[in-house]
């Protein structure tokens, strides 16, 4: 194996490209009066006064806590085999503990902020308190609000709502589309893909010297959802306000694997997804600086966003609930609250468990010949359990559905949502490098032998090809004869 940014340098100039930016002067102003900064943690929405315990579904302790659909069998062409779950980074199974969460708030469920009924009590007390638990799961500060959204690309957009109009924001190329894309309005200052982490740290110096303004907003990954890599957000943080700029850090790929700290990193927001944090029950979170929330346009309009309506007009809430327009996902919510505390028990557990693979992985594809792993930083960089990678000779788009239908592996193909990151990575001036990649992502549905399974069947793919006849349609690569997977499955519902 060799890691491809050891040959990016022939494609890529040695001297820095210029940060490229673009300009949106039309931001209008916020519209909202109502520029309180003292929302707490909590806002508007206080916590009805019903006395809730909290519920230990699994006790303390190192084992791994387990995911629901451990046991899942798939077709494949050999008959049915264990599904080797390696596509975490698109998204998480749901842990057995948010399950059971679940079930039990559905058991009282009703409306939240809205009832005066003993269960719609309960129900707005365990969704304030569902706020708290994910406070503390991302190391928020007493001041900061923690406004539950759907996903980390919602919590963009929100954000990008609530600017200060004539903000600057610094991205990356190295982003996620979710990040990259929603600051539109915005005059925007978009930095190449650095070679190293002394790289990036000038680069986002440069940039912050050569354009001032008011209000400036750095936009960073705490992981790449195409590498893994992680970057070191403290750093980028003080660099960020030592030239008075804020700065927002994605943990889409980070909230599972590792400890997010808002206050120890010292950064002003953070954002990530309950469905890749074992919590798919369509519910993320934006969490950091109240008085850009507080005075920003709410994000969705109506009622629990209002403080008052009268024909003369409209004054917004503060805090959590000026963004939380319309009955909120409780049920989203208190599965992400189960997560974050299920998460937090057994962090080592996981962390080992996840680095055990990972290197298993990683050591695993070095061995196989033609196989690239795609890096930003290089081989040493330090990562979370993502690895994309290229065959030579295959297309990825095959290599994956050969995963999937010859060994009952699960990992994604493309270019992940981060186009410009991976056309970087894979640039190649002779036109004989795969455009895409294959990703490899571990998590609580991981195991050894589905790690071993994807190397062994990699190798093989390498060494002998594909098992069956495979033919590229209009609708992509198809397996001669019946596919395993079209099997009738009885409905859930
Ligand atoms: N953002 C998710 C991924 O990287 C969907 O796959």
């Amino acid at each position: 194996m060799s890691v491809l940014s050891s040959t990016r340098p022939s494609s890529r100039p040695s001297t820095r490209p210029a940060a490229h930016v673009s300009a949106h002067p039309s931001n209008r102003p916020p519209a909202s009066p109502d520029a309180s900064p003292s929302a707490s943690l909590c806002g508007g929405s206080s916590a009805p006064a019903v006395r809730t315990r909290a519920l230990h579904v699994v006790p303390e302790g190192r084992e791994l806590p387990a995911v629901v659909g451990a046991g899942l069998h798939v077709p494949t062409l050999r008959g049915d085999t264990a599904y080797a779950n390696l596509d975490h980074a698109a998204s998480t199974p749901a842990l057995e503990t948010v399950k059971a969460a679940v079930d039990r708030a559905l058991e009282t469920y009703s409306s939240v902020h809205r009832g005066a009924g003993f269960a719609s009590r309960l129900t707005s007390a365990w969704y304030e308190q569902a706020r708290h638990e994910v406070a503390a799961f991302v190391g928020a500060r007493e001041d900061d609000t923690v406004v539950f959204t759907r996903t980390t690309t919602d919590s963009w957009s929100l954000l990008s709502k609530a600017l200060p109009s004539r903000t600057t924001v610094f991205v990356f190329d190295t982003e996620h589309h979710s990040t990259l894309l929603p600051w539109g309005r915005f005059r925007t200052v978009r930095l190449p893909v650095p070679q190293t982490l002394e790289d990036a740290h000038a680069l986002l110096e440069e940039a912050l010297v050569d354009h001032p303004s008011r209000h400036r907003l750095v936009v960073v990954a705490a992981a790449s959802n195409v590498t893994g890599e992680v970057w070191p957000v403290e750093r980028f943080a003080a660099l960020a306000h030592e030239h008075g700029a804020r700065i927002a850090v994605d943990a889409a790929q980070l909230s599972a694997h590792r400890t997010i700290d808002l206050a120890a990193w010292d950064a002003d927001y953070v954002a990530f997804s309950g469905h890749k944090t074992y919590a798919p029950y369509g519910t993320g979170v934006l969490a950091g600086r109240s008085d850009w929330l507080d005075s920003g346009n709410p994000y969705l309009l109506g009622g629990g966003a209002t403080r008052s309506v009268t024909e003369d007009g409209t004054t917004w809430a503060t805090g959590p609930a000026r963004h939380e327009g319309g009955s909120p996902n409780v049920i989203g919510a208190i599965a992400l609250a189960a997560a974050c505390a299920t998460i937090n028990r057994h962090r080592d557990a996981i962390e080992e468990h996840e680095t055990l693979l990972l290197e298993r992985l990683r050591a695993g594809l070095d061995e196989v010949p033609g196989v690239e792993v795609l890096s930003i930083f290089g081989d040493d960089s330090d990562r979370v359990g993502v690895v994309a990678f290229t065959v030579d000779g295959w297309d990825s788009s095959l290599v994956s559905q050969v995963l999937s239908v010859e060994h009952g592996i699960g990992v994604r193909d493309g270019k992940f949502c981060a186009h410009l990151l991976v056309d970087e990575l894979l640039e190649d001036p002779w036109g004989e490098r795969a455009s895409t990649a294959v990703r490899a992502s571990i998590g609580l549905g991981s195991t050894l032998e589905g790690v071993e399974r994807l190397v062994a069947a990699v190798a093989r793919l390498v060494e002998r090809g594909t098992d069956a006849t495979w033919t590229l349609t209009d609708s992509g690569w198809t397996v001669e004869g019946t596919d395993p997977r079209d099997v009738e499955v009885e409905r859930p519902w």
